[in-house]
């Protein structure tokens, strides 16, 4: 509980081990939110935030048969049942030999089935298991698409733009399905963000189409979604807010 009888809100974000779920985890984490998190890799042991270790869920979201299995660990560990913030931010952009684009030609039927289910399909089923606690929590679910979702982009595969693109239709799904029962949802589509799923070559790209002229920082990610998931935002439902320095006019 925070101080007096303010009840301590708990957020459940993937792929928090770096770039922009790290800098959620850090900013949520500062703001007095419990965080929960999950990803592949156990807890790393240079975290310096204390409770870490604890809060954290290792898990792979391709295995899509073991969501329930994830979701009744989060179930768990929830204070009171209410789940206020649910961030899916894991996401793979798989890429071939020498970091080459995966196009249509070079993407097989484990490229597109990996994508999907870590992008794309993880998500709604996590959504699906965690509805009593989301709706207990009046919790606001936010969904990291891409660019790659709404135009062609040079690193970008094919079956990654099509599992962004697919996400942001899943947002709407779920703020027109949920958003009577209290729960809003909503997407965040970044640009170039200076994290490790850049590409060789992006400083070109964003020297030659975005307008701001540099890299986004994943803390200016982090900041809109605390905005997705605070009241500022309470009629705010079913959108995707573009961060990315105008690349996309
Ligand atoms: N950086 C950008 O410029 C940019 C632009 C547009 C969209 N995005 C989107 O933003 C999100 C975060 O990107 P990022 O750049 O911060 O990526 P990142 O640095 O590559 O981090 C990805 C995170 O997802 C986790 N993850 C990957 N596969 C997973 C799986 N199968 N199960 C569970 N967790 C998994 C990773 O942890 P483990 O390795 O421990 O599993 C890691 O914490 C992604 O959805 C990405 O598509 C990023």
């Amino acid at each position: 509980m925070m101080s007096g009888d303010q009840e301590q809100r708990v957020m459940l974000l993937t792929g928090a081990s770096r770039g922009i779920g790290h800098a959620t985890v850090k900013l949520f984490q500062s703001r007095g939110w419990r965080v929960l998190t999950v990803s592949r890799q156990p807890f790393d042991e240079r975290c310096a935030w204390p409770a870490a270790r604890m809060a954290h869920i290792q898990a792979d979201l391709a295995d899509i048969g073991k969501i329930d299995e994830l979701a009744a660990e989060v179930r768990r560990r929830l204070p009171n049942g209410k789940l206020h913030a649910l961030v899916n931010n894991a996401g793979i952009s798989p890429k071939g030999p020498d970091r080459s684009r995966l196009g249509v030609a070079q993407s097989d039927a484990a490229v597109w089935t990996q994508v999907l289910n870590v992008n794309l399909v993880s998500t709604s089923l996590l959504v699906r298991a965690l509805l009593p606690e989301l709706e207990a929590g009046q919790g606001s679910i936010v969904n990291v698409t891409s660019i790659a979702g709404v135009r062609v982009h040079p690193f970008a595969g094919v079956a990654y733009a099509c599992s962004k693109a697919a996400l942001a239709a899943l947002t709407r799904e779920f703020a027109h399905e949920f958003g009577g029962r209290g729960i809003r949802a909503n997407a965040i589509a970044p640009g170039e963000i200076d994290t490790s799923i850049l590409s060789p070559g992006t400083d070109e790209l964003v020297r030659q189409e975005v307008p701001m002229g540099r890299l986004g920082d994943p803390m200016e990610v982090a900041e809109t979604i605390h905005f997705l998931c605070s009241p500022a935002s309470s009629y705010v439902n079913g959108t995707e807010i573009h961060i990315n320095g105008g690349q996309h006019v």
